[in-house]
């Protein structure tokens, strides 16, 4: 091994509310090599990285960049000592252009506005990204954002990329994009922190691998290769129960879920013909984003716009998203920003997402309380308290709680979309687990996921939605990977 770039010794972080999620951690990052950091929801991975970013400051501990001891007391220090820190929702400003947006970033680092062209030029040369200078964040998706989140870090001279599941909301283009740059970024000699839960990533892209787990190092820079995917599962969460066996001949029931002529219109306008789902059922959803899943599920859920057709739920056409709720739906939306409040407090959270369902009568403190114990029993939900601010749940606990708050209602009709996103190995079984259970008590589901092993494994039919239409439906076994890639590009 070369010389590391970047040392934490024993370093500790205490929380203010007294949660300890890191207890005496080391970690090298070396020039040239991709250093996976594993571990379960909630292990301390994204707290190790904002205290090497600079973004909060450990309780003990040191922090050593090329040889020498550092304090970094903002994520300016970080920045300026060659640091870069790329967030799953990249941390730009939306109503600034990209141009400005990088112009900032140049300042907290100290470089000369002058020499953005030629160092954005170099960056581009390294990752194979380019940036449309002159668009407004807020305009771009998120794979865009994300690339440049990346180019101006590389641009201000990072030595050392941390990338906090990177892959989670990109598509399958975009992680090969994502890939390449960072085999460029390896060739330059930078290092890289990758954090995931995808196995099949730190197969692909990683040097060596440590193992986070309830704060401590379990595993420290062990070859992921010679361990292989089922070695790795087991350092992070001990052993991963297999998937159930699909249920063959279920008898399904009433439909729940009824689309007829529907045509509805957002990014890009949808039009699905007809389309079931019955009591009993899982109906996968696959398809790259993008291709009428939001359109699809807002118009289901009640909040989207429907131009014609309708869509009855649980024999209710048309419902508003507050009837949905009260006939017995239940929604898990891809992107949990948008279903919780991050600044209020998890009982508040789950009076805001079970409020049409619940009616003002949950809203007691003691009611919330016991609700919120029930729900974090059962879904395993680590929290400081019911009174903690959901911001302060790791990534993985907040899906525990949205996926949580939505399954214990014991729903006819789930709307999932993507639900085991940032969700770590075992969990991500134990969700997919409860999904296929809901069904075979009687519920019927609509999956919508990007991840084909997900569709998969639980869909009793998939249907692949392309372009805004349903390009086929299939039975598992008929649905191989290369016959579902052709529907989703659009084939038949
Ligand atoms: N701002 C905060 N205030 C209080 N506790 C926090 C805060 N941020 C994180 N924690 C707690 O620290 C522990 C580690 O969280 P962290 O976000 O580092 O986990 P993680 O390994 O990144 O998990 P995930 O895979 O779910 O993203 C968790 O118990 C979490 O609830
Ligand atoms: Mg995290």
């Amino acid at each position: 091994m070369p010389e590391p770039i970047v040392e934490l010794r024993g370093i500790v972080k205490v929380y203010p509310d007294g949660v300890k999620a890191l207890d005496g951690v080391d970690l090298r990052l070396y020039p040239g090599l991709v250093h996976a950091i594993l571990g379960e929801n909630g292990a301390g991975k994204t707290t190790l990285m904002r205290i090497l970013y600079g973004e909060i400051r450990p309780t003990r501990g040191e922090i050593i960049i090329r040889g020498r001891r550092v304090r970094l007391r903002s994520t300016v220090d970080g920045i300026r000592n060659g640091i870069a820190m790329v967030y799953q929702h990249p941390r730009l400003v939306p109503t600034l252009t990209v141009r400005e947006n990088i112009l900032l970033y140049f300042h907290s680092a100290g470089i000369d506005p002058g020499e953005l062209e030629e160092r954005l030029r170099r960056a581009q040369e390294i990752t194979g990204f380019s940036a449309p200078l002159d668009e407004r964040v807020e305009d771009l998706p998120v794979g865009v954002r994300q690339r440049v989140d990346i180019l101006r870090g590389i641009a201000a001279g990072a030595r050392v990329l941390i990338l906090d599941e990177p892959t989670t909301n990109l598509s399958p283009i975009e992680v090969e994009g994502l890939m390449n740059a960072i085999k460029g970024m390896k060739r330059e000699g930078i290092a890289i922190a990758y954090i995931t839960h995808r196995l099949p990533e730190v197969m692909e892209i990683a040097d060596t691998v440590t193992v986070l787990r309830k704060g401590r190092v379990v595993a420290s820079e062990v070859d992921p290769r010679s361990l292989g995917e089922e070695g790795l599962a087991r350092l992070m969460v001990g052993e991963v129960p297999p998937p159930p066996p699909k249920e063959r001949g279920k008898r399904l029931g009433e439909p729940v879920l009824r689309i007829h002529g529907l045509r509805a219109r957002g990014k890009i306008e949808v039009y699905i013909d007809e389309l079931v789902v019955r009591e009993g059922e899982v109906l996968g959803v696959a398809g790259v984003e993008g291709n009428g899943q939001d359109e699809l599920v807002a118009a289901i859920v009640g909040y989207g716009e429907r131009l014609e057709g309708w869509v009855e739920v649980l024999g209710r056409r048309n419902p508003s998203p507050r009837e949905f709720y009260k006939i017995g739906g239940a929604y898990i939306p891809g992107d949990r920003r948008k279903a919780l409040a991050l600044f209020f407090s998890v009982a508040e959270n789950l009076a805001f997402l079970r409020y049409a369902h619940e009616g003002p009568a949950l809203l007691t403190p003691g009611r919330l309380v016991a609700l919120y114990r029930e729900v974090a029993e059962e879904y395993n939900v680590v929290a400081g308290s019911p009174w903690a601010p959901v911001r302060s749940l790791s990534g993985g606990n907040q899906q525990k709680l949205l996926v949580g708050s939505q399954l214990h209602m014991k729903p006819r009709l789930l709307v999932a979309v993507n639900p085991t996103r940032g969700l770590d190995v075992a969990t991500t079984r134990y969700v997919r687990g409860l999904i296929a259970g809901l069904a075979s008590r009687g519920a019927g589901v609509l999956l919508v996921s990007t991840d084909l092993d997900e569709i998969l494994e639980v869909s009793d039919r998939i249907a692949v939605i392309s372009r805004g239409r349903i390009a086929g439906v299939l039975s598992p076994e008929e649905a191989t990977p290369e016959k579902l890639g052709l529907l989703m590009g659009g084939g038949r």
